[in-house]
């Protein structure tokens, strides 16, 4: 939520800005804005929409600074405005400031510093930074080094409670930048005489695949040539880069017309790469970070919590099914927000593994913090390396999915529904539990997958013809059985956030004890059918909604008699196990080409942020 970019360096910043902005816009696109320092003093664009209208601010284009700092706003703390669109400035207009995340201390603030004299124009939390970097610069009068102004973000951001990733600039110091985060995302590229700073590595990897990942709290001094680190009590530390293998054309659209579709064809290589040398062509599983859990430790626990949001949390249900049935350890899904109010039980005994995308979403951060400090074995699987819940959590195993830019998650959802198999394979084979055939064959056919999504991906026209046919409708449903219903719901939320058409996820079982009362002649009831075992029972549950007037469209990897529903997209077959990996793509694809078919923007849907930084 809300992007940030920040350059420093010998050319001119806006254009660099501008164009980071757009590339981060994905993290909220309510309003925009920059600052640079110029020769008379800090420069101040700003206005609320998208990015590109940034462009039309009169005079954007005489910016000639070198230094400057831009943000793209989600809207938490007041309406989307000029007013309230960042950077923001204090009131002797000496320091400008972007944020991301939210203060949740501002109220108290804000009445401190009205009570010393600051006066606020905005309705954000954000106005109030600024303004304390002032009160405590002010303070400070006798230091006439760039540490007073170090000093002043420092003391500035301990009085903050809550979350933030902090840009901040100013009048008095035209060679500097201070840059801080603490529970929410900030990197800093960095190249010989630049510095690149942004809330994701994609906006900036087209300058440079090095990068400094910070820590909580701490403090970045930043000139053109230099990033010194500070911890929170202002010692200087050391800090090594970290290189990144990601290519800058993998976060460009590359001929597709959106990210999404991008994405979603891209799932193929995504999944060659999650599995890299986990398993090996002679069938090995082998997964390397994870090598100092030995049987004994995996034989004591007892209960193994995935916790996640949204898209992840759909895998973490696929990863339950393959856990539960390879290992034998009883797995509950917990859904982030929900985990850590809800007093679980943890401990020594317990493992915990937190799946995230980003690995900067709140409330999964929270829910590791939770977990850890009641003594459970934290795993965190993501796709960003050197993300927070990464940095946080005991273990850290990664998609390698490549950088996901839209909104809806497509490819970094089937890459986690490889890892965590993987990862079922791996605990069974300590363990010994599982009969050696069924894993062999589960790792065959996690190898034959990306060629089988390859195939799958051939049924995209037959998907656009049929959205032709349902764009328009108001509800619809999704229907499964098994590790089916995972699906359903997965398909269930893609629909929803980018065509903005209701929709319900139901097992297919439970229709009768109450949804069903909602089908009526004409609705759409798409279910998947992947588990020769459960097909006949699903099949029994579609004539169910049939004979209530519903046109049906089904995915399925079994030969059936096809006659009875109104459309069928067949898929190749595979084990119950990966089988979410095919059938979720024609629902992808569905979700796609509806938003496509209304004409609304797939990679940014209204209300949404690709990353949930707040809880
Ligand atoms: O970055 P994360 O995987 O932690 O994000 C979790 C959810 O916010 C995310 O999956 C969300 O549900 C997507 N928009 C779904 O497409």
């Amino acid at each position: 939520m809300c992007g940030i970019v920040g350059y420093i360096g010998t050319k001119k910043a806006c254009p660099i800005l501008i164009a980071g902005l757009t590339r981060l816009e994905y993290r909220g696109y309510d309003s925009a804005g920059i600052s640079t320092i110029e020769k008379n003093g800090l420069s101040l664009m700003k206005d609320k929409g998208r990015v590109k209208n940034l462009n039309n601010l009169e005079g954007i284009d005489n910016l000639e600074g070198t230094i400057g700092i831009a943000h793209t706003r989600w809207a938490t703390h007041g309406k989307p405005s000029k007013e309230n669109s960042h950077p923001h400035q204090d009131n002797s207009k000496t320091f400008s400031v972007v944020h991301n995340g939210i203060i949740e201390n501002y109220n108290e603030l804000r009445s401190f510093l009205e009570s010393n004299g600051y006066t606020f124009y905005s309705q954000t939390d954000t106005e109030v930074i600024p303004n304390l970097i002032h009160y405590y610069f002010e303070k400070d009068s006798q230091d006439k080094s760039i540490m007073r102004f170090l000093k002043a973000v420092q003391k500035a951001c301990l009085d903050l409670k809550g979350s933030f990733a902090i840009e901040v600039i100013s009048s008095l110091y035209p060679d500097n930048m201070i840059v801080v985060r603490k529970d929410s995302p900030l990197v800093i590229g960095t190249c010989e005489d630049e510095k690149y700073i942004s809330s994701d590595i994609p906006a900036i990897l087209s300058y440079t695949r090095d990068f400094y990942l910070l820590n909580d709290l701490e403090f970045v001094l930043l000139s053109r040539n230099e990033a010194r680190f500070f911890d929170s009590n202002l010692n200087e530390i050391k800090k090594e880069t970290t290189n990144i293998e990601w290519n800058a054309s993998s976060a460009e659209k590359e001929g597709f017309e959106d990210f999404m579709l991008k994405e979603i064809y891209e799932q193929p290589t995504a999944i060659r790469e999650t599995i890299g040398s986990r398993i090996s062509p002679d069938l090995k599983c082998e997964i390397e970070e994870l090598n100092v859990l030995d049987k004994a430790y995996l034989s004591s626990i007892n209960m193994i919590y995935i916790v996640a949001c949204g898209t992840a949390m759909h895998a973490g249900l696929v990863g339950k099914n393959s856990i539960e049935k390879l290992c034998k350890i009883p797995v509950e899904v917990d859904i982030a927000s929900e985990f850590r109010y809800r007093s679980p039980i943890i401990d020594e005994k317990t493992l915990c593994i937190f799946i995230s995308q980003s690995g900067e979403t709140a409330d999964t951060i929270a829910a590791l913090k939770l977990a850890k400090s009641q003594g459970a074995k934290t795993i965190a699987i993501s796709n960003v390396i050197g993300s927070s819940i990464t940095r946080e959590a005991d273990f850290s195993i990664y998609t390698h999915a490549g950088p996901e830019i839209a909104v809806a998650s497509t490819k970094a959802y089937t890459s986690q529904v490889i890892l965590i198999n993987i990862l079922a394979i791996y605990f069974a084979e300590i363990l010994g539990v599982c009969d050696s055939n069924l894993l062999k064959s589960l790792k065959q056919e996690i190898l034959d997958l990306p060629k089988k999504v390859e195939e799958t991906l051939k049924c995209d026209s037959q998907v656009k013809d049929f959205s032709k046919s349902i764009y328009q409708e108001k509800d619809i449903f999704f229907l499964g059985r098994g590790i089916d219903e995972t699906v359903a719901k997965e398909g269930s939320l893609k629909l929803k956030e980018i065509s903005y058409i209701h929709s319900e996820s139901y097992a297919s079982g439970e229709l009768k004890h109450g949804p069903i009362a909602l089908i009526e002649n004409g609705i759409t009831v798409i279910s998947i059918l992947t588990d020769p075992n459960l097909v006949e029972k699903s099949i029994s549950n579609i004539q169910e909604v049939i004979t209530r007037g519903a046109k049906t469209l089904v995915v399925t990897n079994q030969n059936l008699d096809y006659s009875m529903f109104d459309e069928v997209i067949k898929i190749p077959d595979t084990i119950p196990f990966v089988s979410p990996i095919l059938s979720i793509i024609p629902l992808q694809l569905l979700a796609y080409h509806i938003s496509k078919e209304k004409g609304l923007d797939v990679d940014k849907p209204r209300n949404l942020a690709k990353s949930v930084t707040v809880e």
